[in-house]
Formats: structure tokens, C-alpha cells, sequence
């Protein structure tokens, strides 16, 4: 499946979409954010983290690069919303991360999208209303087609 588009209508749907994307999720994945300030990027990624078994995920604003979480496989929670040039991304060293044992999150993606590995999932998030947003998914390489698929039905209103 080569393109999905999910609506959720709060943030406990959005939790409950990445929670299924942390249950999906192998060692090596790389899942792309692009939405603007405060449409939910990171609301996802706590589900994420939730569905990867990780219980101390906190959604406290970060002045971090990047945050390291270990349940069922490490997540490298990704955010480029700070940086400033490219070049940071080789100097941090996130390659190790990008190819490492864990999946990556990568909130801000669009930031570094030249230097971030070519096969991913990438989901741009769209502020509908207070509380609506779309969830669009575009896999690139065969194993995100394979994960889009899988969330093709997922209900997020039951
Ligand atoms: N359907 C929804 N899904 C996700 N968040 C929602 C939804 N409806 C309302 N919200 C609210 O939108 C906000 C999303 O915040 P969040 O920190 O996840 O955004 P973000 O994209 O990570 O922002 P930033 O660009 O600052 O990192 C939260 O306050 C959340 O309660
Ligand atoms: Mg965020």
C-alpha cells in the first residue's frame, strides 16, 4: 500500500495509532514526522513508545536532540526542531542511531531529509480543527509499504 490517510479526533486516537505503529515496529525502522508547531508529532510518539512497552515516556518539552528509551527495542526519539545546520546531524553522530538496533523516531524530519536514511515512513500530520488531525502515510521501500498496510485497518473510534 503505497499511500493511507487516517483522521484521528483527539489525542487518545493518536496515541492509540502509535501505539500500533510500536507494536508493528522492528529494529531498523525510521518513522519520518512533518507537521507543524503542535500538531501532534510528539502525541504519537508517546503512543509509539507505549506500544514498545516503554513505561516512563514523559511529554515534557525537550531541549534534547535526542532521547534514548529501551522497551521491547530501543527507540531514538529524533528532534530537529532546533537544528540549525545539516552538518549537525554528522557531527551528533545520529547515524549511529539511524543504523542502529532500534527504531527512530524523527520529529522536524523535513529538517534533515537529505541526510536521513532513503527508506523510511513518513507521515505528514495536518491540523484539521482543536482536535482533528490527518495522519498521512507515504512508505518508502518495501517494508513500510508492508506497515502501511497493516494500519489500513486499524479503528481508531472503537
Ligand atoms: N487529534 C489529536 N492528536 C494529537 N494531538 C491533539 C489532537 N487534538 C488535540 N491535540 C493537542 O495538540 C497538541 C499536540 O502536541 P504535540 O506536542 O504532540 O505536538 P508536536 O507536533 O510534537 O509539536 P512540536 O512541533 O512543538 O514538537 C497537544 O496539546 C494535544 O492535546
Ligand atoms: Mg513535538
Amino acid at each position: 500500500m503505497k499511500y493511507l490517510e487516517l483522521i484521528s479526533r483527539n489525542p487518545e486516537q493518536t496515541q492509540k495509532l502509535g501505539i500500533r505503529i510500536g507494536e508493528l515496529a522492528i529494529a531498523g525502522d525510521t518513522i519520518l514526522l512533518v507537521g507543524n508547531l503542535g500538531t501532534g508529532k510528539t502525541c504519537l510518539t508517546q503512543g509509539i513508545t507505549w506500544g514498545l512497552g516503554i513505561k516512563d515516556y514523559a511529554l515534557s518539552p525537550s531541549f534534547i536532540l535526542v532521547r534514548e528509551l529501551y522497551g521491547r527495542l530501543p527507540l531514538y526519539h529524533i528532534d530537529l526542531y532546533r537544528l540549525d545546520h545539516l552538518e549537525e546531524i554528522t557531527d551528533l553522530g545520529l547515524d549511529d542511531y539511524l543504523y542502529g538496533d532500534g527504531i527512530c523516531v524523527i520529529e522536524w524530519a523535513e529538517k534533515g531529509l537529505n541526510l536521513l536514511p532513503i527508506e523510511n515512513l513518513l507521515i505528514h500530520i495536518n491540523y484539521l480543527s482543536d482536535t482533528e488531525r490527518s495522519f498521512q502515510f507515504q512508505p518508502h521501500g518495501k517494508r513500510y509499504t508492508e506497515i502501511t498496510a497493516q494500519l489500513k485497518d486499524l479503528s481508531l473510534n472503537s
